[in-house]
């Protein structure tokens, strides 16, 4: 397929760095965006020059979006896939929860996304392009410990729904919802019992690459039909 252009948030770690890597060795054009300037760098330097922008911005901040957007459509002309990765969970019993971590992962998860759905939009619709959304098998259950963060997730898939429906003819939505992945995840989890229990679970889960190879299926079977959305879980699960 011709080459893509792609939005990618959360692109210094995890899920977003194994993506934004097995995007550019297919030969797509992508625009990595998260706050930390030098691991995006240091995965940039792995990758094709001509395959790859840098953008820093936080995702909770709509202006940084529309800037990191335009930057798109100023070298590449526009773009043709969406994928607001950026994700973070605080996992805590409710009621020993602090607000501003709820506040917290509304901010990223969910008006994150959508400020980054929200500067892409024009140039989507414009290129009949598509929107991978990274949701969670907390998209379709939810679990103890993890009440808001659930939320968010299923927030993203309604969004993703949504715009599957207003925009059947004109836009591809695909929602990858993984299970358990061996990222830096965990380590955003403040309660250190809980986090420490949790984390051999995710050590024990699926490689970031497994999740890319998943997006990359979504972006490179258009044409053919669309996959609404994928559940990827660890094996034995
Ligand atoms: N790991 C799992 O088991 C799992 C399972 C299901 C779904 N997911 C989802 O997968 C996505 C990626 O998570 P991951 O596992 O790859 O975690 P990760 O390794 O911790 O990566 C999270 C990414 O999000 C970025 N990010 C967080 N807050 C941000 C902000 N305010 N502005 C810009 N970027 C921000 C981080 O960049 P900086 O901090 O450098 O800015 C980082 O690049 C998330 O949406 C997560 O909910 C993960």
């Amino acid at each position: 397929m011709k080459s893509q252009r792609i939005f990618l948030t959360g692109a210094s770690s995890g899920i977003g760095a194994a993506t934004a890597r097995l995007l550019a060795e297919k030969g797509h054009r992508v625009l990595l965006i998260s706050r930390d300037l030098k691991s995006m760098k240091s995965w940039a330097s792995t990758c094709d020059e001509n395959s790859v922008l840098l953008h820093e911005g936080d995702v909770t901040d709509a202006k940084a979006m529309e800037v990191a957007a335009q930057k798109m459509k100023d070298e590449w002309g526009g773009i043709d896939v969406c994928i607001p990765n950026a994700g973070i969970g605080v996992f805590s019993p409710l009621e020993e929860a602090d607000i501003s971590d709820w506040h917290r992962m509304i901010d990223v998860n969910i008006k994150g996304v959508l400020n980054g759905v929200h500067a892409c939009l024009d140039s989507l619709l414009t290129n009949k392009g598509q929107v991978i959304q990274i949701g969670s098998v907390a998209a379709r259950n939810v679990f103890p410990n993890s009440g808001v963060y659930c939320a968010t997730k299923h927030a993203v898939l309604a969004l993703s729904e949504s715009l599957r429906i207003e925009f059947r003819d004109r836009l591809a939505v695909t929602t990858i919802n993984p299970g358990a992945v061996n990222t830096a995840f965990i380590d955003q989890t403040t309660n250190s019992e809980l986090r420490e229990s949790y984390r051999p679970q995710f050590e024990k889960g699926m490689d970031p690459v497994f999740i890319a190879e998943a997006i990359v299926l979504a972006i490179e079977s258009k044409g053919r039909g669309v996959f609404s959305e994928i559940t990827v879980r660890p094996d034995n699960r």
